[in-house]
């Protein structure tokens, strides 16, 4: 194909059609949604869907399906997190709010928590919930590839199972560099793979009871398959912690929570 392409733009006599075949725009670059391979511009439409549909289920499902765990899998990571008064923090695709409402707590009034997700269903449910808890803290609807913010800006960027689905990972991770004070410290907290002997069970829980829970609870087997399939797609801890370090971070680190079902990842920008 590319051989093709060489040749008609080497042709002085070319017809109409080569011609017209020779300016065509490059094919669009494929992705992955889930196991699917979808054109690129498809991915942030289809995980749109799968949050707006889920959106006033999440919390009760995120329980669910963990039993609890991810709890504490975001406790170890407020823990890392270390957050301290009057300390700016970025929640990035923070959806319905669990650590952002945390991080304001810890960073008092002095300090400055934004909770922001790409889908507004998702954030007026994280809006809802921090206003319950009394907290006012600023919202923003924005996609973690093109982040609204001032470089050099925050202390702290988190993002909470939300990476898996970004569709240009390296972009999203140089943003987050971006907008990261020099000392500043990105925390990426994500499914990650499991300890081999744990993988069968794991496998067979995913693609099994998972969408079935999501069925009987939300209503919605496709999104919690897409959950599977997109676990299963995503970069492993190694591969990772390289792609933290390839987007500017230094120190990288990662620490693997039951068994490396999830893994939390840090780097720090040095500037
Ligand atoms: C599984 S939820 C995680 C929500 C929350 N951080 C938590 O841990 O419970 C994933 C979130 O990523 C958001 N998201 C997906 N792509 C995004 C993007 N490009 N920029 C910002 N947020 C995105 C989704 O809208 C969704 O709210």
């Amino acid at each position: 194909m590319l051989y093709d392409y060489q040749i008609m733009q080497n042709t002085s006599t070319s017809s109409p059609e080569t011609a017209a075949s020779a300016s065509a725009p490059a094919p669009e670059a494929s992705t992955h949604f889930g196991f699917k391979t979808v054109g690129e511009h498809e991915k942030a439409g289809k995980v749109a869907e799968v949050f707006h549909s889920v959106a006033s289920r999440y919390d009760i499902m995120n329980d669910l399906m963990s039993g609890g765990l991810h709890r504490i899998w975001k406790a170890f990571t407020i823990g890392r997190a270390d957050i301290r008064p009057g300390m700016k923090v970025l929640d990035i695709a923070g959806g319905t709010g669990d650590l952002a409402r945390a991080f304001a707590k810890r960073a008092g009034p002095s300090g400055e928590v934004w909770l922001t997700d790409i889908n507004d269903s998702m954030l007026r449910v994280g809006r809802d919930r921090l206003a319950d808890s009394g907290q006012l803290i600023p919202t923003a609807v924005c996609d973690a590839e093109k982040l609204p913010f001032p470089s050099g800006h925050f202390d702290r960027v988190s993002v909470a199972f939300g990476l898996r689905n970004m569709t240009h990972k390296d972009q999203a991770l140089a943003e987050m560099r971006r907008v990261l004070k020099p000392g500043g410290k990105l925390l990426v907290l994500e499914f990650s793979r499991v300890a081999k002997p744990l993988a069968p069970a794991y496998d067979w829980y995913s693609f099994n009871i998972l969408p079935w829970l999501g069925k009987k609870v939300a209503g919605d087997e496709a999104s919690y398959r897409y959950l599977a399939e997109s676990i299963r797609m995503h970069p492993d801890q190694d591969t990772l912690a390289d792609m933290l370090e390839t987007a500017g971070l230094s120190r990288v680190r990662y620490f693997n929570l039951s068994a490396g079902l999830v893994a939390l990842h840090e780097g720090v920008n040095l500037g």
